[in-house]
């Protein structure tokens, strides 16, 4: 394509008539600018969001009578932030999804670079899920890891519906752009070995027996960070704790952090947003927003945040929490 004809820098009389002719060079006056590029404090984009399972699970169960595994790669339901003309991004780094697998469907195996994690929310018996090979049961509560360019699928051979919800960093590959994916070129992968224990797999039991052996905080509530960033080192993922009637305040931080209900109800303040969550709900907290959580019955809370890409590249921060 041939360059269309420019005007002539040397000719422009003033700086009015600079403007255009730098624009056709796609050059901007630093001065002149249309908006700041500099500013005090974040103001982050993505607004606090709240989700409902009671209705994400509705909607699934609907349009599993529509849709099969065979038309969609997976049948599930993006959290989207309504942010400008985002329709996937639930935060600037991450995204989360509802998914519901039917009895008897298998999902194809892929494998993409984008990390990814499931949480299980209701399954019987039979729903597993294939990672590199290794059959890994999911049950309810159970926390999967398939990171980076590991094949994955998952079955459902039991006679109840699963839902679970994923999340996943695509958001940040989509930022830094090294995006690659892959179908499993014979549809399915072989399992290989059928573990007790897999690094890839944390059940809920387990993480409630070293939550029970941690000593509170101050506000009662208990945090076990599990041991998954060797796999998976753009998220950092935790189990909370929080007691009936305990109030768990987050600190303002540069990471943005995705929370799901395992367990529990209550309420929650996540900046301007106020609302009363359950479980299996999944809410968004921004980077640099203030988060008040009060359980009404005794709750757990999963949270995947970006702090670990934020403390890499020098800028995590973190504020107090203001105790109301
Ligand atoms: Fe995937």
């Amino acid at each position: 394509m041939n360059e269309k004809p420019r005007h002539d820098l040397a000719t422009t009389g003033n700086l009015e008539a600079l403007y255009p002719a730098l624009a056709e060079r796609c050059l901007t006056a630093g001065w002149h600018k249309a908006r700041p590029s500099l500013w005090p404090t974040p103001r982050g984009a993505f607004h606090p969001r709240h989700w409902r399972y009671s209705e994400a699970r509705l909607a699934m169960d609907l349009a599993g009578e529509w849709i099969g595994t065979e038309l969609a790669e997976r049948r599930n339901l993006l959290t989207f932030n309504p942010v400008g003309d985002n329709d996937y991004a639930t935060a600037r780094t991450l995204v989360s999804a509802y998914q519901m697998i039917k009895p008897g469907e298998h999902a194809r195996a892929h494998r993409h670079t984008p990390n990814a994690l499931r949480v299980v929310l209701d399954a019987g018996p039979g729903l597993y899920t294939v990672v590199d090979g290794v059959r890994l049961p999911m049950c309810p509560g159970d926390v999967l890891l398939t990171p980076n360019w590991t094949w994955h699928s998952h079955y459902n051979d039991g006679p109840d519906c699963a839902y679970w919800i994923d999340m996943l960093d695509v958001p940040l590959v989509h930022l830094l752009e090294p995006m690659f994916f892959e179908p499993h070129p014979d549809e399915y992968q072989a399992t290989t070995s059928t573990p007790d224990e897999s690094p890839y797999r944390f059940t809920q039991a387990a993480a409630e027996a070293s939550l029970a052996q941690m000593a509170p905080g101050a506000d009662g509530c208990r945090k076990l960070v599990l041991d998954s960033q060797t796999h998976m080192p753009t998220m950092a993922l935790s189990f909370t704790s929080v007691p009936e009637h305990a109030t768990l305040h987050l600190p303002r931080s540069t990471a943005n952090r995705i929370l799901a209900v395992s367990g529990g109800r209550g309420r929650a303040q996540v900046g301007d947003l106020s609302f009363e969550w359950a479980r299996g709900d999944l809410f968004v907290v921004p980077s640099w927003t203030a988060c008040r959580i009060e359980a009404e019955a005794a709750t757990l809370l999963f949270q995947a945040s970006d702090e670990p890409v934020l403390r890499a590249l020098g800028f995590h921060r973190e504020e107090s929490p203001v105790r109301a």
